[in-house]
């Protein structure tokens, strides 16, 4: 794990903690991961089709997390680490069709060892940029030598198309200094819509 040491020589419990519990956060990913893989083989075999177009996962850099803090203005230490932020684990199910999405999103909430803290249906309820997907944060047990902690995980479910729009317009927006042109935002939000069609026509 890559660590800056510039920005962590402010953690408030030293870089030893702040490791340790980026430990849990990697462990809850991988829980997940395999609860999602689990139920895509299941699909596979007893219907011969699969769900899932694939799964990315990432742990939130150290300067994202002290970016997220300051603008929430908490301070850097493990309380904050554990009430302030929902995305520290983050994974990304890609699934084949739309349909797919709520299968899995319900299949796996109903786990009963999984917590739904939260669910955002963007689908149903795009963002005004047009974008689209189903939003939750979960809450799974990691097993440790003397105790079970629960960490909290962001599941972000989207298809092949929502994904594709997604992946474009956030290097548009995060990756340029500027604002985005009203004209290229218009355009965007019709893509999104259109693509929603081809989502529809699909399923
Ligand atoms: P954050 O503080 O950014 O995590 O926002 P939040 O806690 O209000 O969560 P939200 O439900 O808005 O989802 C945040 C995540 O969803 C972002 O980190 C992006 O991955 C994704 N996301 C949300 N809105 C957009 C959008 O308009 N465009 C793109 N490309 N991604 C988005
Ligand atoms: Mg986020």
């Amino acid at each position: 794990m890559e660590i800056n040491n510039n920005v962590f020589e402010t953690f408030e419990g030293g870089i030893r903690q702040y490791l340790a519990q980026m430990q849990l956060y990697d462990a809850a990913i991988k829980e997940v991961k395999t609860k999602l893989e689990i139920l895509d083989n299941e699909f596979s075999i007893k219907y011969d089709h699969n769900p899932i177009h694939n799964i990315l996962s990432r742990l939130k850099s150290p300067l994202s997390i002290m970016q997220k803090l300051k603008r929430r203005d908490l301070p850097l230490n493990l309380e904050s680490l554990k009430t302030g932020m929902n995305d520290i684990a983050g994974i990304r199910v890609i699934c084949n069709y739309l349909d797919d999405i709520y299968h899995i999103a319900d299949l796996l909430t109903g786990q009963d060892d999984v917590k739904l803290l939260l669910r955002r249906d963007y689908i149903k309820h795009p963002k005004p940029s047009g974008y689209r997907s189903l939003h939750m944060i979960v809450e799974v047990p990691i097993f440790l030598a003397k105790e079970k902690r629960y960490m909290r995980v962001e599941v972000q479910l989207r298809t092949i198309a929502m994904d594709f729009w997604a992946s474009l317009e956030h290097d548009l927006r995060y990756k340029s200094d500027k604002n985005i042109p009203t004209n290229i935002s218009t355009e965007m939000l019709r893509c999104a819509d259109d693509i929603a069609l081809i989502d529809g026509k699909m399923q």
